[in-house]
């Protein structure tokens, strides 16, 4: 029993249940499961908003699936899940409160953090961000010089990047197409430089978007634009027409030099990987417009209610958390692939490295006790099709477990050319076939079976009973793009409930931050660090030399 009341989770008779479980299904093939249940390909699928799930190829039984819901009932996931919805500080390291929620609630919602319905003032940064949004694209908003603004650039890392940059590219057929939007990340001056080199100063907006406005990246990055931006324009006054910010520090946003008045506001209740529905997302509203923007939100909505009212039984957030731990914890898989069948989601699964992996990526649980079971996943994948050609031999064929998901559509967008929906039913021909690969195999009775020498047989062999998720919807769409985003962090919030870590907090990357900062000096005026190892020590020396210093 831990100090929080809670016993240690691998000493729970639902861990120890569901690892019995595990050894007993050890010779369970997914030809079997399907063999023994003819129903089971429409059996154990659910639906939520527009998202069909089918679940029926993973290596599981209905009593795993109970076994696995009563280890989340033990762990009190959906008393967690309360918690974050009614605003109480779950994330207990930073005393904060967890309410990417509220970022979607309807406004006649009541959403509160210490006493303050927080509802009211989302959907006054929402409204003022629509008021923005629709004057940069009808070109009432100009630069400095009266020019219209052209070309938008977001400066932000992570959870300031990441977002936005992914939604971006998937809802790239709802943008206006006049307008240039780019993203600048990297603190590698190579980023600002291919980002900005063919614009014209006059006509470029600045989002500087930075949660705490302190990070490193992209102060540098943002004074470096300003930079580019006087060069040209000559005129500091020039910078108010040009630059805002998003941010939850508005005394740093004055201190760099941004009028307050030009900055869209966010709150410590929402994490940077969760923020791209918030201020977060102006770049992405001027590109597709406040109503497609809303209608993102509202996909959000549907999941988000979805996962606060469905039962267990038809939770899929909560069934996605579940079949993630049953591999993770009962079968060693250390990572999870996410393979979209569009070439619009290219970006998503880089989105959902940081939603993830900076989530849940903890040793050590709520009670300040470093865990004895495995968390989070290393997530990883691109667009499926060039997948194929790439790593799916190790899926199919390696010695690794590796689950995956697969996400596709039934519908071509509506921007392609006839010719080019018509290749729609081969992409997703792939699609079908590997999931059937990846689950089925080919046995070598089957392989012999089309004369190939006996010596070939096992290369030819495939095991299958590697387990995937399908999430299949009708078409791509803002609302779609919301609801994937929705399930997914609910799915990390399940996971991170059950391994009883804070999701929310990141310590983590601070120490790479602080040593960043101490290191510097020494690379640019050789100064003398203490506290270098000597290995760091070499090789700052090396790269003085290399640099000419
Ligand atoms: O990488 C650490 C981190 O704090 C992320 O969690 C965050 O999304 C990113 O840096 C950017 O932070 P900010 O928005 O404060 O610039």
């Amino acid at each position: 029993m831990n100090a929080d009341g809670r016993t240690r989770l691998n000493q729970t008779p639902e861990w120890t249940a569901l690892a019995k479980h595990r050894e007993e299904l050890a010779d369970t093939r997914l030809r079997d499961l399907f063999a023994a249940d003819p129903a089971r390909g429409t059996g154990y699928t659910l639906q939520v908003g527009d998202l069909y799930i089918d679940y029926s190829k993973h290596l599981v039984t209905d009593e795993t699936l109970r076994l696995l819901r009563e280890l989340a009932a033990a762990t009190d996931v959906f008393g967690l899940r309360d918690a974050m919805f009614r605003g109480e500080k779950i994330n207990v390291t930073e005393n904060r409160a967890v309410l990417h929620t509220a970022l979607r609630a309807p406004r006649d919602a009541v959403v509160e953090v210490d006493g303050e319905n927080v509802v009211p003032a989302v959907h006054a940064v929402l409204d003022k961000m629509a008021g923005f949004a629709d004057r940069v694209r009808s070109g009432a908003w100009t630069g400095h010089t009266g020019k219209r603004i052209r070309n938008v650039i977001n400066i932000g890392i992570g959870g300031s990047d990441l977002g936005p940059a992914m939604a971006y590219e998937v809802l790239r057929c709802f943008t206006d197409r006049d307008l240039t939007v780019r993203f600048v990340s990297n603190v590698d001056g190579a980023d600002l430089h291919e980002a900005t080199r063919d614009l014209d100063p006059a006509e470029t907006l600045f989002i500087i978007a930075s949660k705490t406005f302190t990070t490193i990246e992209t102060i540098t990055n943002a004074t470096s634009a300003r930079k580019w931006l006087l060069a040209a324009l000559d005129d500091e006054a020039a910078v108010a027409k040009h630059f805002v910010a998003l941010s939850t520090n508005a005394e740093k946003v004055a201190e760099f030099g941004i009028d307050t008045a030009n900055m869209f506001e966010f709150w410590d209740w929402v994490g940077g990987r969760y923020s791209y529905d918030s201020a977060i997302g102006l770049s992405l509203m001027i590109a597709i417009g406040p109503d497609r923007f809303r209608e993102m939100l509202d996909g959000f909505r549907i999941v988000d209610d979805h996962f606060r009212t469905a039962p267990a039984e038809a939770n899929v957030p909560l069934l996605l958390g579940l079949l993630g731990i049953w591999y993770d914890n009962f079968h060693d898989a250390q990572s999870h692939a996410v393979l979209p069948y569009s070439h619009y989601l290219s970006r998503f699964t880089a989105y959902l490295q940081q939603l993830d992996m900076e989530s849940n990526g903890k040793y050590v649980a709520r009670d300040g006790k470093q865990v004895d079971w495995q968390t989070g996943p290393v997530v990883w994948g691109t667009p499926g099709t060039n997948g194929q050609h790439a790593y799916y031999q190790l899926i199919h064929q390696g010695t690794k477990l590796i689950p995956a998901d697969f996400i596709g559509f039934a519908r071509p967008v509506a921007e392609l050319s006839e010719e080019l929906k018509a290749q729609h039913d081969l992409l997703m021909a792939n699609f079908f076939a590997q999931t059937q690969a990846l689950a089925f195999g080919k046995t070598a009775e089957e392989v012999r079976a089309e004369g190939v020498p006996e010596e070939l047989v096992p290369h030819k062999t495939f095991q299958g009973d590697r387990p995937t998720t399908t999430i299949l919807a009708r078409e791509l769409t803002p609302s779609v793009l919301g609801q994937l985003v929705a399930l997914y962090e609910h799915k990390v919030f399940v996971q991170g409930a059950v391994w009883n870590i804070d999701s929310f907090d990141q310590w983590g990357v601070e120490l790479g931050k602080v040593l960043a900062k101490r290191v510097e000096p020494a690379l640019t005026e050789g100064a003398d660090v203490p506290g270098l190892d000597a290995s760091t020590k070499a090789l700052v020396a090396t790269y003085r030399e290399l640099r000419g210093r």
